[in-house]
């Protein structure tokens, strides 16, 4: 079976810190020497979108963006014909998508085909995990460990980088306290899964105050209170969330040494102040270029860094009849 990378918990935590670990590797084998990846996006992206194909790059392989709109995902045919479609050219199938259903089923219809492509969740409306690998990379990079870290999260605590990155700091053994308006909090599933994933109830909380949140943390995140295919609602939500910007006067409620990331692109002057952007407290530029090294980290590990079998060379077998030229990459 193929391993997916839908959401940061399809990694076990020793399998997460190999990711880091091989994120750090500068000088990459080449394994996906004349592969293709398939980037597929049906929402706008900058960091994504440039961090994974030059990540591809970096090993060797070609990626190939796509823009839903050219392959009509669940129109001009369903994400099951799609994937398969896809796996024959491709040795890594990614898609930004609206629905995390559409990666979902992508993923099933590689498995019931015995494939061995795997499916990487570029952001869906529930999560974003490749995110949440930068942001852990990033906080690593710079306390030297993650367990025992304390971050709090301000704004939007039921949106998609929150939900990853709290299962993910759950992985990793930090604490993370999520600051929101009512009805914009965690959700239930997220503070269960979390809770599940660390073993411990006191691994995840919430607060409606954000002052009270960033008391004694470490790391503060944020992300833009409107995202995207939530734009009908951006004037409502600026009135709702105009108490949780992340400014000057809320950073300085936290530690001296506490760090301030934001997955970007942000709307300076809503959930974060041009002024906290550019302090010396943010790491936001270092962040966006760790998704290069931590997508980098990832597709290492997918093709057979970490300890699984790699089985790549069934998908190319199966679509293409390609033995002779498999032969020959092998040789
Ligand atoms: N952080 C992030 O995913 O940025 P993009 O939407 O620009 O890819
Ligand atoms: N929560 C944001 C993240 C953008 C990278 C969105 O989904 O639009």
């Amino acid at each position: 079976m193929s391993r997916h990378f839908l959401e940061i918990d399809d990694l076990s935590p020793a399998e997460l810190a190999s990711v880091l670990d091989l994120a750090e590797l500068r000088e990459p084998p080449a394994v996906l020497k004349g592969q293709g990846v398939a980037l597929m996006f049906e929402k706008p992206s900058a960091r994504t979108r440039n961090s994974s194909e030059m990540a591809v790059v970096q090993l060797g392989g070609h990626p190939v963006a796509i823009a839903s709109a050219e392959v009509g995902l669940g129109t001009r045919e369903t994400p099951e014909d799609l994937a398969r479609t896809l796996a024959c050219y491709h040795r890594v199938i990614a898609a930004r998508v609206y629905d995390h259903m559409a990666l979902v089923r992508m993923a099933a219809a590689i498995d019931r085909a015995q494939l061995f492509v795997p499916v990487v969740n570029l952001l869906s409306d529930i999560g974003h995990p490749c995110q949440t690998l930068a942001d852990l990379l990033t906080l690593r990079q710079h306390f030297g460990y993650l367990k025992g870290l304390s971050v709090a999260w301000i704004g939007d605590a039921a949106n998609n980088v929150c939900h990853s990155l709290a299962l993910g700091c759950a992985l990793v053994g930090a604490r993370l306290v999520a600051a929101a308006p009512p009805g914009f909090g965690l959700s239930a599933e997220t503070i269960s899964k979390a809770v599940a994933l660390a073993g411990s109830k006191g691994v995840i909380s919430e607060s409606c105050d954000p002052t009270e949140a960033v008391g004694g943390v470490d790391a503060i995140v944020t992300d833009v209170w409107t995202s995207m295919g939530q734009e009908s609602e951006a004037e409502e939500r600026r009135r709702v969330f105009s108490k949780f910007q992340v400014d000057e006067q809320l950073v300085n409620r936290a530690p001296s040494h506490a760090v301030v990331l934001h997955c970007l692109p942000a709307h300076r002057g809503e959930e974060i102040s041009g002024e906290v952007l550019d302090s010396s407290a943010s790491l936001v530029w270092q962040e966006a270029g760790n998704r290069m090294h931590a997508m980098r980290g990832l597709l290492l590990w997918l093709m057979g860094g970490g300890t699984h079998e790699d089985n790549g060379d069934a998908a190319l077998r199966e679509c293409s009849g390609a033995e002779d030229l498999l032969g020959e990459q092998s040789r």
